[in-house]
């Protein structure tokens, strides 16, 4: 099966392709030439991942691609921290504003939490899948803490400050295979998998 994902990130196609059996092969934007950005307009995780896979579900009806795609997914995700009303959430690519910075993202949030001791969090992965009239989402969620300083430098985002349940590491210290076994994607697509598989 030809199973395209709405991503153009290096680091999530890397994480998902390890978690698909061999018979699924997974296509990014870029293998089909696909470089717009598509607007996450959306006032919630689960819009922004429905949104995105309903877009290039679209767009594929009206450009016809060389490779038979049979199926689309998109995903999003985002931190939700308790202390902080569950910010920033559907916000958090850009919760230090644009554009987009990591590290920035980091610091605000080490300063929104910093006479915090409450500091539990989740990290949550929705999946939009389609397939011809068929409609699925999958969630993904890691309970955890945000860390009181950033450590480590595998993976991306706000991995140098979170801490998943039953660990002393933040993500980012956690190497690739362990990170991608535990983590909210890696959660959301195993239930994709499973749901392709019966
Ligand atoms: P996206 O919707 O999956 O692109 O995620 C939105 C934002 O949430 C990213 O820009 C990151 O800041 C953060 N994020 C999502 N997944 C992860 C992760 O696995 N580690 C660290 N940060 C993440």
């Amino acid at each position: 099966m030809n199973l395209l994902f709405a991503s153009s990130n290096k680091n999530k196609i890397k994480e998902i392709q390890a978690l698909l059996p061999a018979n699924i092969i997974l296509l990014g934007l870029s293998d089909i030439n696909f470089t717009q950005d598509i607007a996450e307009t959306a006032s919630t995780i689960e819009g922004n991942a429905k949104l995105k896979a309903e877009f290039i579900w679209d767009y594929l009806s009206k450009h016809p691609t060389e490779i038979k795609i049979d199926a689309v997914f998109a995903d999003d995700s985002g931190l939700e921290v308790e202390a902080l009303n569950w910010a920033p959430g559907v916000y958090s690519a850009r919760y230090a504003g644009e554009p987009k910075n990591d590290e920035a993202n980091n610091k605000k949030l080490l300063a929104e939490l910093k006479l915090q001791t409450k500091r539990n969090a989740q990290f949550k992965t929705v999946i939009a899948f389609i397939k011809q009239n068929d409609h699925q989402e999958f969630t993904g969620i890691i309970k955890g803490t945000i860390a009181y300083e950033p450590r480590g430098t595998n993976g991306f985002g706000y991995d140098p400050l979170f801490i998943p349940q039953g660990y002393r590491s933040t993500f980012a210290e956690l190497d690739f295979e362990t990170k991608n076994s535990i983590s909210h994607r890696g959660i959301a697509v195993k239930k994709l998998v499973e749901y392709l598989s019966l």
